[in-house]
């Protein structure tokens, strides 16, 4: 395939500019408002700039149930994660069908429009077994979901101001942008990797493992919210731009950031992150071992597996899977299980538990985990944070 398509054939834009930005703008001041939360913010801008193509608002009820029920829209389009607006028992009774409220952040400060197409309350428990394996409130996504308001909201939004960021901001490139950059570096393939944790060296190989057979590579790390004990955004960019500086090809690589909060729903998010890829213009997507996985909930190749329930082709972006990789020191290089014929205790394998409280008494992992690079920013952040 040439060039990716977006989800559903177009790039869905509901950013308001001109008159109708201030119209909107001014119309807002007089409409009721509905506080969103910091999920619930990252994924307004989504919808927003395509990202989530080809969503135009949160979803009414019967996009909710066919997508928990089928991981598809009611058009039949796969999707898997549903993307709902929800709000408290007290405030839906003041709402009505048709009316228009204004959508603000935590500050109050008003985003968006949105024009009330459905109000319906939701199952959490079904929810929480079709999307994220488990009705466990330990999960962080289920914890999430039960913390949820009991009433959803649908309908289309048009927003007027972007969230408000002070971080990041040469790398928030919307789909529109990476999709003009591949364009113009003439990379017809281009392989997305997501990623919410510190590089290391199996994340560095198994994407030049697959920029090896594509024109280019993009590095979208996800910047929105996390649950508490990951390590900050700000400090995985800065070992990306480390890394960058050192170690990546210019004209073959490129990094920028995903603006959506983690859900940690396994195979579903890696279905979600790879559509949401192809908006951005990825014509291939990176799913290694345990993607968007956390605890024990998933099989480490569920989210392999769940590429099989879609027919060839259907989700428009191709996927390539990785097999757990590590250094292995009798190869004297990096591998897999799939490549490497020897014994375990010959590969370098630190767990992420392990990884951490290496860093936090200022021990250096190994530069066959870690580029040492990497290591000084993760050891020096981790004692700032230990002040
Ligand atoms: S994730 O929640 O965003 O998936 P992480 O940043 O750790 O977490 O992983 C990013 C991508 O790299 C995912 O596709 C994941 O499956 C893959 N990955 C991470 N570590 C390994 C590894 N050791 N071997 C193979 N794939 C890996």
């Amino acid at each position: 395939m040439l060039h990716s398509i977006p989800h559903g054939g177009k790039l869905i834009n509901r950013i308001l500019r001109g008159k109708d930005r201030e119209l909107s703008e001014l119309k807002a001041k007089e409409l009721k408002k509905l506080q969103l939360n910091k999920r619930e913010i990252s994924d307004l801008e989504m919808i927003a700039t395509g990202a989530m193509s080809p969503l135009e608002g949160f979803m009414g009820r019967d996009d909710y149930n066919t997508v928990v029920d089928t991981m598809r829209l009611a058009n039949g389009l796969p999707w898997s994660i549903p993307i709902t607006l929800s709000v408290k028992e007290e405030t839906a009774n003041d709402l009505s069908m048709k009316e228009e409220v204004a959508l603000v952040d935590g500050e109050g400060n008003s985003l968006a429009v949105m024009l009330i197409e459905d109000i319906y309350s939701h199952d959490k428990e079904k929810e929480a077994i079709e999307v994220y394996k488990t009705d466990s409130p330990e999960h962080p996504g289920v914890k999430q979901l039960y913390d949820s308001g009991p009433i959803l909201i649908g309908g289309k939004i048009s927003l007027f101001h972007r969230p408000r960021h002070k971080d990041f901001i040469q790398y928030r490139l919307d789909p529109a942008d990476t999709r003009k950059i591949f364009q113009e570096k003439g990379w017809k393939r281009v392989v997305g990797f997501q990623t919410r944790n510190p590089i290391h060296r199996a994340h560095e190989y198994i994407q030049k493992s697959a920029l090896e057979i594509v024109d280019g590579l993009l590095v979208h790390p996800l910047v929105g919210a996390t649950k508490g004990d990951d390590i900050s955004a700000e400090i995985r960019m800065r070992c990306y731009e480390a890394l960058f500086e050192n170690y990546y090809p210019k004209d073959r690589t490129f990094l920028a950031v995903f603006p959506a909060a983690m859900r940690y729903a396994g195979p579903r998010e890696a279905i979600f992150h790879a559509i949401c890829r192809k908006n951005y213009g990825c014509t291939h997507f990176i799913v290694g071992r345990d993607h968007a996985g956390v605890g024990n909930y998933y099989g480490t190749f569920d989210a392999h597996y769940i590429f099989d329930e879609f027919e060839d082709g259907e989700l428009g972006i191709t996927p390539m899977f990785f097999d757990h990789t590590f250094y292995c020191k009798r190869c004297t290089s990096m591998a897999s299980y799939k490549t490497c014929p020897h014994d375990s205790s010959e590969h370098v394998t630190l767990s992420g538990t392990k990884v951490r409280e290496m860093l936090k008494n200022g021990v250096t992992p190994p530069p066959e985990f870690s580029r040492p690079e990497v290591a000084k920013i993760l050891i020096e952040a981790m004692s700032v944070n230990k002040e």
